[in-house]
């Protein structure tokens, strides 16, 4: 499956960029305080990489390099296969999407304050699924090669 996204959306998502490179890890953090209420989606995590800040500050590089070239994701092939692989090594499913969803968009709102409209966080609602999309796909394809069978054709 994949989406598309308006040419408005994009711009709206590409313009975050600068708030993203100041307060990423803030909103990371916050979106891992969130997503961490639920001690099983907790227990997938290395507890070493978030005490060290180090998983907060991998998924604000990435937020922020989506954001930075979302008019050109071809650049992001390789860093979304890095973290299709790091997913299937650590049994990430296309059902635990939205909770990550769930946490991160208002992560974004209590960090940025007004500053995250509901435009921007729309946009980004919409940004993060097409994101999210492609890398269920990935990861299908790794699981699905795993189990010996033919990638799936996408
Ligand atoms: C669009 C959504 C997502 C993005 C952009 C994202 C991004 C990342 C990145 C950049 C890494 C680090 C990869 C590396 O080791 O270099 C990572 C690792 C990881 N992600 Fe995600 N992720 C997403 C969704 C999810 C979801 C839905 C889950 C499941 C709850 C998840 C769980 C994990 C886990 C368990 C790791 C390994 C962390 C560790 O080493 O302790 N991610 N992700």
């Amino acid at each position: 499956m994949s989406r598309v996204l308006s040419a408005e959306v994009k711009t709206i998502v590409n313009s975050t960029a600068p708030a993203l490179q100041q307060h990423g890890v803030a909103i990371t953090t916050r979106m891992y305080e969130r997503l961490f209420e639920d001690p099983a989606v907790k227990a997938m995590f290395d507890e070493a990489a978030q005490e060290s800040g180090e998983q907060p500050r991998r998924l604000a590089a990435a937020i922020l390099a989506y954001a930075q070239n979302i008019e050109k994701l071809e650049a992001l092939t390789a860093p979304v296969m890095r973290m299709a692989a790091r997913h299937v090594e650590t049994g990430v499913k296309a059902e635990h999407y939205p909770l990550v969803a769930a946490a991160l968009l208002p992560a974004i709102r209590d960090v940025l304050g007004e500053a995250a409209t509901d435009e921007v966080l729309a946009a980004w609602g919409e940004a993060y699924w097409a994101l999210a999309d492609i890398l269920i796909g990935k990861e299908a394809d790794l699981y699905a090669q795993e189990a010996g069978g033919p990638a799936a054709a996408h």
